[in-house]
């Protein structure tokens, strides 16, 4: 095999072209790249593993279908987001059992990996990557359950807005084309699971929400940019706080934030970047520094309100972009996001007045796109609640920051912690209800340069267990949830010199786990484990040649479904995909 197309410059979705950083024999980083083209004449189907939605099983047909958007997007670069208008159909009104989003996406040529946001009215309904396209053509689809935006979907005359910034020139040729369609489904329509759990109301990550209710929220407001380049800010910088004021309804009495996050340019890979004294001591040409750790939050009132680490997400060209075929990254399809019950702060913001929600990033460098969506729950039987908040617990992070180095070996290590609490009471029709929001974390991430830099070790390990409980006034538990999240990733690479002096070889491993665990109102648990191998012959900035496996185990399982799934990708081709049975229990 021998592959001659380059991967040139790199640059991520909403920037111009940065100057090159891709790892030099000296001090492998990850990174991203054009991966070569495989030899093929039909079009390849890209997937991200994950478990079907309760309308994948038995025969499920949608009450209505509704096309969403149809767009392709070609040179997108410092324009305007793509946008047209929605009504919802008017042959199915609510109560909707199940809304499902579908993506589908084709593109054919030479072309980077994307990022992409689609909002309605302002208010972010997914956040994917793109795969990279092959000459032969490629295509995917991506699925997703967003029936917590009900209330939304439920309104006329709205702007549908998707953001996916691309460039096509003579060298970029790939042009996305995108579809989004969606299929409401009736009382009644969805048969298997009955119930609507926490978990199907967000990605397949698992069942981090914290909306167990398990009704979609009343309202949803978004935290967002006004939408000149997309509804996402832009976040430079640790000190780039950005900021939207709100006005709370009376009648409030429950509110969850929920989190759209993704990393580009110099923090694409933000858990694997050194601190800045190794890059400037050593001379090296890169930008990709400030260390191994970040912290999204968000403030109200320029208060902290909750803080969340992100998981990692590798988008189709990052570390060895052979890795990512036709299997992708963990989340990099449907990201991650990230549910903050901040019912607790209700008491200082039922006043009326508007008030301040922001969002940031503790040690963050350029750039992060983040935005979130507000979502409300209202007392129908009051135009107006009685709310306090009580407890306020909120100490300084905790953080070690261990530096070691000699010339180009060295090791840096990472040690973090924080334990929050919050509680607030708000009296409603419901009663008195007391909601008590902890949650502890801890960070553990290092980076180890060895053999004069040439050989790198990325571990990372977050441990996070969150908490909701919700008691009324007899001290009685109305309702609680708790998740409990593991997740260490581990990337080992070396690099090797090549045959001539512009080459080189590079040895990459990575192992990448999410365990996630729920219990109280609802039970379930996940784990999600891909484990990569595989060499990449790279000229100048060009992966000439290579060879990859990824393997992914999947299972879930909750009182009402259980799934089971394990694949093996190897040099582009999936070789073994095997669902295994398993009996749903909890
Ligand atoms: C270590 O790497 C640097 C930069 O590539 C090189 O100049 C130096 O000679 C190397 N040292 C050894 C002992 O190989
Ligand atoms: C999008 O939908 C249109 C109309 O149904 C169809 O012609 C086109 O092929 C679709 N494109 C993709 C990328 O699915
Ligand atoms: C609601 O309950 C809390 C805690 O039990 C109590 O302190 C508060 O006074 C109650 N509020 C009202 C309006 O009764
Ligand atoms: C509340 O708890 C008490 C004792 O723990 C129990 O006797 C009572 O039945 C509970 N009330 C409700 C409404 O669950
Ligand atoms: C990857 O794992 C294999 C098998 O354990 C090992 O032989 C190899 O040295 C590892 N490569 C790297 C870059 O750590
Ligand atoms: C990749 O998978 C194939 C098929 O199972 C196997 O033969 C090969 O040894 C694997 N290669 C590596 C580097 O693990």
């Amino acid at each position: 095999m021998h592959y001659t197309f380059a991967l040139f410059l790199l640059f991520t979705a909403t920037s111009p072209p940065f100057s090159l950083s891709f790892s030099s024999p000296s001090a492998p980083a990850p990174d991203r790249s054009f991966k070569p083209f495989p030899s093929r004449s039909a079009p390849q189907e890209f997937i991200e593993i994950t478990h079907p939605l309760p309308s994948d099983y038995a025969a499920q047909f949608p009450t209505c279908t509704r096309a969403l958007l149809s767009h392709s997007f070609a040179d997108t670069i410092n324009k305007p987001p793509f946008t047209t208008r929605y009504s919802p159909p008017s042959n199915c009104p609510r109560p909707w059992a199940r809304v499902i989003l579908e993506f589908h996406a084709t593109c054919k040529g030479e072309q980077y990996s994307r990022i992409a946001g689609l909002w309605l009215g302002g208010c972010e309904l997914l956040r994917t990557s793109t795969a990279e396209p092959s000459q032969s053509g490629i295509f995917w689809t991506v699925r997703k359950d967003v029936t917590s935006y009900s209330s939304l979907l439920a309104r006329s005359k709205l702007k549908v807005t998707m953001m996916l910034e691309n460039v096509v020139n003579d060298v970029y040729t790939g042009i996305y084309h995108v579809n989004c369609t969606l299929f409401f489904y009736n009382a009644g329509a969805v048969m298997v699971p009955s119930i609507l759990s926490p978990h199907d109301f967000n990605s397949k990550l698992g069942p981090q929400s914290f909306k167990y209710f398990g009704t979609p929220a009343d309202l949803i407001i978004p935290i967002a940019d006004d939408g000149e380049k997309g509804h996402w800010f832009r976040i430079e910088s640790a000190s780039d706080l950005k900021f939207k004021k709100v006005k709370f309804p009376l009648n409030a009495y429950r509110v969850v934030l929920e989190l759209y996050v993704s990393f580009h340019g110099n923090d694409e890979f933000w858990y694997s970047n050194p601190p800045d004294s190794y890059i400037e001591s050593n001379n090296l040409p890169t930008d990709r520094g400030n260390g191994n750790f970040r912290e999204v939050f968000v403030t109200i009132d320029r208060n902290f309100a909750a803080s969340e680490f992100p998981l990692p997400v590798i988008y189709t060209g990052g570390i060895n972009p052979l890795f990512w075929e036709p299997i992708v990254a963990i989340g990099a399809f449907n990201l991650p996001t990230y549910d903050m019950d901040l019912t607790p702060f209700l008491g200082r913001v039922l006043d009326g007045k508007k008030h301040e929600i922001g969002i940031g990033v503790n040690d963050a460098i350029s750039y992060w796109l983040v935005n979130a969506n507000l979502h409300i729950w209202l007392d129908h039987k009051a135009p107006r609640v009685w709310a306090r908040s009580s407890v306020y617990h909120y100490p300084k992070l905790s953080i070690d920051r261990g530096e070691y180095f000699k010339l180009l070996d060295g090791r840096f290590e990472i040690k973090a912690k924080r334990k929050t609490k919050f509680a607030g009471w708000v009296k409603s029709s419901l009663g008195n209800l007391t909601t008590a929001v902890s949650r502890h974390y801890g960070l553990k991430s290092i980076i180890k340069f060895k053999n004069n830099g040439t050989y790198k070790l990325v571990h990372q390990k977050a441990k996070v267990t969150g908490r909701v409980q919700v008691r009324n006034e007899m001290l009685n538990l109305t309702a609680h949830v708790s998740v409990r999240r593991r997740c260490p990733l581990d990337v080992a690479t070396a690099t090797l010199p090549g045959s001539r002096k512009d080459r080189y070889l590079q040895h990459t491993n990575l192992s990448h786990l999410i365990r996630e665990t729920s219990t109280g109102e609802f039970r379930s648990s996940l784990a999600n484990h891909q484990v990569s191998t595989g060499r990449m012959k790279v000229k100048d900035h060009s992966v000439r040649s290579g060879k990859a496996n990824t393997t992914q185990s999947f299972s879930y399982r909750d009182a009402f479904a259980c799934y089971n799934r394990y694949v093996l990708a190897s040099n582009g081709k999936l070789v073994s995909d095997k669902p295994k049975p398993c009996v749903a229990s909890f």
